[in-house]
C-alpha cells in the first residue's frame, strides 16, 4: 500500500519541478517590473484565468480525496508491523535472558523443559538437588501476572531467586516482560503437556517405590563425608610435606616458557617445556602418593599424571607444563582443605553428624511410605501417584529436594496441610473444591469458606484431565491420605518444599 503513496508523490514532485522549468524559461521573456506591467482585462480573469484555478484546485482536492484514505488505511498496517517487530526484538532479548548459562536455563533446563538446582536439605544439611518445574507449559497452570510474581520475587525457601528490581533481583520491568514473552513462545501444545503430565505420575511412582533405596545411599554418603573429615587431622603431615614439595618442583617457572635459553627455569629441562626434568620425574610419584593417601577425597580432581623429561606433550594432546599446574593447583587445594578440617574438626562433624541423626530418623519413620490399601478412592495408587506428581512439592514439605521428605504426604509445605479433615472445612462440597483445584487460588479472591487466595495455587484444568482431577477430589475428600499418623512438621518451618 505505501508504495502507492510513493509513487502519487513522487509523480506530484516531478509535476512540480516540470512547472518550475517552464516558468523559469517564461520568466527569461520579459524584464518588465511587476507592478508597471499591464495586468489581465475583467474577461480574461473572470473566464480563462478562473477556469484554469478552479480546475487545477479540483485536480488538487481529488488528489487529497485519494491520498489521505490510501494513507490512514496503510497506517494501521504499519503499526501492526512495528508491534509485530517490536515483539520479536523483546523475544529475542528473553531468550537471552532465559537461556544464557547463568539464567533461568541454568535450574529450568534450555527451552524450559525443567531440571533441578542443587541445594542443601536445610535440616540435616546434606547436599542435594531440588527440582525445578518445567517451565514449557507454566502458562497452562498460572496466568501471566501470577508468572511474573514468581519471577519477580522468586519462591522464597526455595532456591528459585528472585529476578525483578522489586524482588532484590537486576531485571527491570521490560527485561521481564522480555523473558515472559519468551517464555509464552515456547509453550508446548496441551497434547505434549497432557502427555508429560502422564510421564511424571509414572516418575513419581518410581521415586516413591526407590525412596527406601535412595535414602540407605543418602545415608552411606553422610557417613561417608564423616569418615573423610575424621581423616583430616592423619593426613596433616603429609599434606604439609607434599604440598610443599610439589609447589617448590614448579615454583618460579615462567607461565609463557618460549624455550628460550633465557627465560629457561633453573635446573635442566631437557625438551624446554618449562618443568624441569626434576619436576617432571618427582611430580608423579607425589601425586600417587598423595592419592593413596586419599587426598582424591578433598579435591575430587585430583588424578594421577604421566610425564616424559624428553617429551614436552608426554600424552600427546596437552602440554606437559599445562597438565602438571593443574595437578599442583589441586594438590594445593586439597592440601589446604584437609589442614582447615583438621584444625576446624569439631565445627565441621557437628552439622555432618546432625545430619546423619535426622537422615537416620527420617530412614527409621519412613514417613514418605504411603497405605494405598487404607484409601477408598476407586484406583489409590494413581490417585496418590496424581498427588507426588502435581501437588507434593507445594503441600509435602521436602518434597523436591530429593528423596529426603520427612514429612507425610500433603501435611503441608509451600502450600497448606491438606490431610483430612482439611479439605471438608474448607470446601462445603466436592464440587467446590473440584472448581479449585481447576482454576487455582487468585491473588486478593477469597475461595472455599475462609481461603484468601494469594495467586499462589496454580489451576490444573488445563493440564490434567478431568478424571485425574475427579480422582484427586475424591482422594482429599477421603478420611486419610495414606501417610503415616504422626503429627505433621511445623510447616511454617521450611518455605517451599
Ligand atoms: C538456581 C536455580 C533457579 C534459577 C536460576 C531459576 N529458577 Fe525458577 N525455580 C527454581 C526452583 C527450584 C523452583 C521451584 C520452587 C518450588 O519447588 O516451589 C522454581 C520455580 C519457578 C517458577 C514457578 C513454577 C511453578 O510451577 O511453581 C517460575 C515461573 C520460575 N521458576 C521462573 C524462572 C525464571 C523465568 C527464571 C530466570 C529468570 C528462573 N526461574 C531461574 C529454580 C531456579
Ligand atoms: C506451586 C505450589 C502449589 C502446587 C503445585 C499446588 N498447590 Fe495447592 N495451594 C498452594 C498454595 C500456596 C495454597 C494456598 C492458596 C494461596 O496461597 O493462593 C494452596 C491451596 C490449596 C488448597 C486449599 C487448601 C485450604 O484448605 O485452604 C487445596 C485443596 C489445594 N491447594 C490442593 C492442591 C492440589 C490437589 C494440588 C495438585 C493437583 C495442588 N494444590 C498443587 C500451592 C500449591
Amino acid at each position: 500500500m505505501s508504495d502507492i503513496v510513493l509513487i502519487v508523490v513522487g509523480v506530484a514532485g516531478i509535476a512540480w519541478l516540470a512547472f518550475l522549468f517552464v516558468s523559469s524559461i517564461r520568466a527569461g521573456e520579459e524584464e518588465v517590473a511587476p507592478n508597471l506591467s499591464p495586468f489581465l482585462s475583467n474577461e480574461e480573469l473572470e473566464t480563462v484565468r478562473m477556469d484554469r484555478t478552479l480546475g487545477v484546485s479540483i485536480v488538487l482536492v481529488g488528489f487529497l480525496a485519494v491520498s489521505i484514505p490510501l494513507y490512514f488505511l496503510t497506517e494501521t498496517n504499519r503499526q501492526a508491523r512495528f508491534e509485530d517487530t517490536f515483539l520479536e526484538e523483546s523475544i529475542l532479548r528473553g531468550e537471552e535472558h532465559f537461556e544464557d548459562p547463568a539464567g533461568c536455563a541454568q535450574c529450568h533446563g534450555g527451552g524450559g523443559v525443567g531440571g533441578a538446582a542443587a541445594t542443601f536439605e536445610p535440616r540435616s544439611g546434606v547436599a542435594t538437588t531440588w527440582s525445578a518445574p518445567a517451565l514449557n507449559d507454566i502458562f497452562y497452570r498460572y496466568d501471566r501476572e501470577e508468572v511474573k510474581f514468581w519471577i519477580v520475587y522468586g519462591r522464597a525457601g526455595s532456591p528459585m531467586p528472585a529476578w525483578g528490581l522489586e524482588g532484590g533481583g537486576a531485571f527491570n520491568d521490560q527485561e521481564v516482560e522480555d523473558i515472559l514473552n519468551y517464555m509464552l513462545e515456547i509453550q508446548l501444545p496441551q497434547n505434549e503437556v497432557i502427555a508429560n503430565a502422564e510421564s511424571a505420575v509414572g516418575s513419581a511412582a518410581n521415586l516413591l517405590a526407590g525412596a527406601d533405596a535412595a535414602m540407605e545411599t543418602t545415608l552411606e554418603e553422610q557417613q561417608d563425608e564423616i569418615d573423610v573429615a575424621n581423616s583430616a587431622p592423619g593426613l596433616k603431615d603429609d599434606a604439609t610435606r607434599i604440598g610443599a614439595a610439589a609447589t617448590n618442583l614448579i615454583a618460579g617457572r615462567p607461565e609463557e616458557y618460549e624455550g628460550e635459553p633465557s627465560q629457561a627455569p633453573a635446573g635442566v629441562d631437557t625438551d624446554r617445556d618449562g618443568l624441569t626434568d626434576e619436576a617432571e620425574n618427582r611430580l608423579p610419584a607425589l601425586i600417587d602418593e598423595a592419592l593413596s593417601l586419599g587426598f582424591g577425597d578433598f579435591d575430587g580432581a585430583l588424578a594421577a599424571i604421566d610425564l616424559d623429561p624428553r617429551n614436552p606433550m608426554t600424552n600427546g594432546i596437552d602440554q606437559d607444563f599445562d597438565i602438571a599446574t593443574a595437578q599442583v593447583g589441586h594438590l594445593s587445594n586439597a592440601v589446604l582443605l584437609i589442614r582447615v578440617t583438621a584444625d576446624n574438626l569439631d565445627k565441621t562433624l557437628e552439622p555432618l553428624e546432625e545430619g546423619l541423626a535426622w537422615l537416620e530418623a527420617a530412614q527409621t519413620n519412613k514417613l514418605w511410605e504411603v497405605d494405598t490399601g487404607s484409601l477408598t478412592v476407586d484406583d489409590p495408587e494413581r490417585a496418590v501417584n496424581l498427588f507426588n506428581a502435581n501437588c507434593a512439592r507445594c503441600h509435602t514439605s521436602g518434597w523436591s529436594s530429593g528423596t529426603m521428605f520427612a514429612n507425610p504426604i500433603g501435611s503441608g509445605g509451600f502450600g497448606p496441610s491438606l490431610q483430612p479433615p482439611r479439605a471438608r472445612l474448607q470446601f462445603t462440597t466436592p464440587d467446590d473444591l473440584r472448581n479449585f483445584l481447576y482454576s487455582g487460588s487468585e491473588s486478593g479472591v477469597g475461595y472455599g469458606v475462609s481461603g484468601i487466595g494469594r495467586g499462589y495455587m496454580p489451576g490444573f484444568g488445563a493440564s490434567l484431565t478431568a478424571e485425574d482431577i475427579d480422582l484427586i477430589v475424591d482422594y482429599l475428600w477421603g478420611e486419610s491420605l495414606g501417610g503415616p499418623d504422626v503429627p505433621p512438621a511445623d510447616p511454617t518451618e521450611e518455605g517451599s518444599g
